[in-house]
């Protein structure tokens, strides 16, 4: 076991005494912003869910995690486990103490494999001309979370790729093979993913070639990452995150993009139907679906180069709510899953006309019908004048933070987002302190964002009458 502690490279092997308590004593400074049913680090950096995999009983919940601090340091896999999505078990957490993850645990997904969830993952390494080498390698993990072994199975990048080779993500093929996709940038600095296979977990992974994926414009795009290839209602799915896309008023209007494609996977081929961008809100990237777990995913709530006003705070992004894909006549859904429905208390009804108080508004669900309808609400307006605005018309829903609290890095791609619909009529929006997820028309479009108004008022103020029902959220449990 090494023990890395260089700089910002420093493992929890290396924590003082006191250390992550102190930094606790910080977190708890935030009494604005904190979720109460979504997942946040209890200290440090949040990133990409990683590792997820139901083991048949269990949902295991991995994320990128940096527990020092508000910066993208030294990356650790934190580890969950839970049956219901509100109770939450630690267990054994990724902390890189092999030569082959000298510098951090980067991203990847899971699977279960001959009863043990097997993590595949990148090792971030730095050699001593600070060169960054890739490792891919895995971590076996038994089904109640402990950690039995870490191995490294592909020390470097492959001839023809550069130093960013990435973010692998397993599954098994009908002949009882391993995949894994693998986010990539060719020599060419453009963007692309590998598909590598592997008989057992003992053979060496061999690189079958890229994923040729159709009708995707990839003029520009760098990287990709965090890849992913499931299966949803028979249809094949790819989730992707392409970094480099040129700006659209009304799409790709973040600074880096989560998309997918729905179509028809083989061989190698991605023969896309539809390729889209899955969300139209400010702050979304890296989802990850669960593992033989039919379309549930959760993504990041941030991206990649921003930076939030709870950073001072010594913490930094949450998890989006667990959400499930679906397809209906040919196009992705998207909405929470059930259990995020069971975990609503019972709704009450307002009759809302201007401005009105709602108790618990920024930890509760609403639900309303806007008859595609012109409307403006504006939410949790303060004495500074601070609110958030949900504006309806003519097809465009805008989600508009310019009034709210930012850092400077927030704002530089625009403080207004945009989604397109044929018509709008089902809005349901979830809050949670400093996250509103917003599905529209049953999940056929989604806005995710983080949004800062301190001193809040829990009040909602209508353009025009407006029937909205409103139920609170029953927060996340830990247990031991
Ligand atoms: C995406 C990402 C991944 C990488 C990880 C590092 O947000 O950049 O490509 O593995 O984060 O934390």
């Amino acid at each position: 076991m090494h023990i890395f502690n260089q700089g910002k490279y420093k493992s929890l092997h290396a924590q003082q005494a006191g250390e992550l308590e102190h930094i606790r004593q910080q977190v708890l400074r935030d009494t604005e912003f904190r979720p109460t049913y979504h997942l946040a680090p209890e200290t440090g950096l949040l990133n990409d869910p990683n590792g997820l995999v139901f083991d048949g009983e269990k949902y295991h919940i991995f994320y990128q995690w940096f527990p020092y601090g508000a910066m993208h340091g030294m990356k650790h896999w934190k580890h969950l486990i839970t049956r219901d999505f509100q109770h939450f078990q630690e267990a054994a957490p990724l902390i890189p103490d092999e030569l082959f993850e000298s510098h951090g645990c980067y991203s990847g997904g899971a699977l279960l494999w001959q009863d043990h969830i097997v993590a595949f993952y990148t090792g971030n390494t730095r050699n001593a001309e600070n060169q960054r080498i890739p490792h891919q390698n895995i971590a076996i993990f038994t089904k109640d979370g402990k950690l039995l072994e870490k191995r490294c199975l592909l020390n470097q990048a492959p001839a023809g790729y550069t130093e960013h080779v990435r973010d692998p993500k397993p599954f098994v093929t009908k002949e009882g093979k391993i995949r894994f996709v693998l986010g990539a940038q060719r020599e060419n600095l453009s963007g692309t993913a590998l598909i590598y296979e592997m008989t057992d977990l003992n053979s060496t992974p061999q690189l079958l070639g890229e994923l040729n994926l159709s009708d995707f414009d990839n003029g520009h795009v760098f990287m990709w990452e965090c890849p992913d290839l499931l299966q949803v209602q028979n249809q094949d799915l790819f989730i992707w995150s392409p970094q480099g896309k040129i700006r659209e008023s009304y799409a790709f209007q973040n600074n880096y993009h989560a998309t997918y494609a729905l179509g028809k996977y083989q061989d190698l081929h991605f023969l896309a139907q539809h390729v889209e961008e899955l969300d139209y809100g400010f702050d979304f990237y890296a989802p990850q679906s669960i593992q033989g777990a039919e379309g549930i995913y959760y993504a990041w709530v941030g991206l990649p180069d921003l930076t939030y006003p709870t950073d001072e705070y010594q913490w930094h992004s949450m998890l989006s709510l667990p959400r499930q894909f679906s397809i209906k006549q040919g196009k992705l859904y998207q909405r929470p899953i059930a259990q995020v429905y069971a975990q609503c208390l019972p709704a009450k009804q307002y009759q809302i006309e201007g401005k009105q108080q709602i108790a618990h508004l920024d930890q509760s669900y609403l639900q309303f019908n806007a008859e595609n309808q012109p409307f403006t609400l504006c939410f949790f307006a303060n004495e500074a004048g601070q609110l958030l605005i949900l504006h309806y018309q003519a097809g465009i829903l805008t989600l508009d933070r310019t009034h709210t609290k930012q850092t400077a890095l927030m704002q530089q791609f625009g403080e207004q987002r945009h989604c397109v619909l044929g018509e709008l009529n089902k809005v349901e929006i979830f809050f949670d302190r400093s996250i509103v997820e917003i599905f529209l028309n049953d999940g056929e479009k989604v806005m995710t964002s983080r949004f800062f108004i301190p001193e809040r008022e829990n009040a909602l103020d209508s353009s025009r009458p407006l029937c909205v029902s409103v139920a609170e959220l029953k927060p996340i449990i830990f247990t031991g």
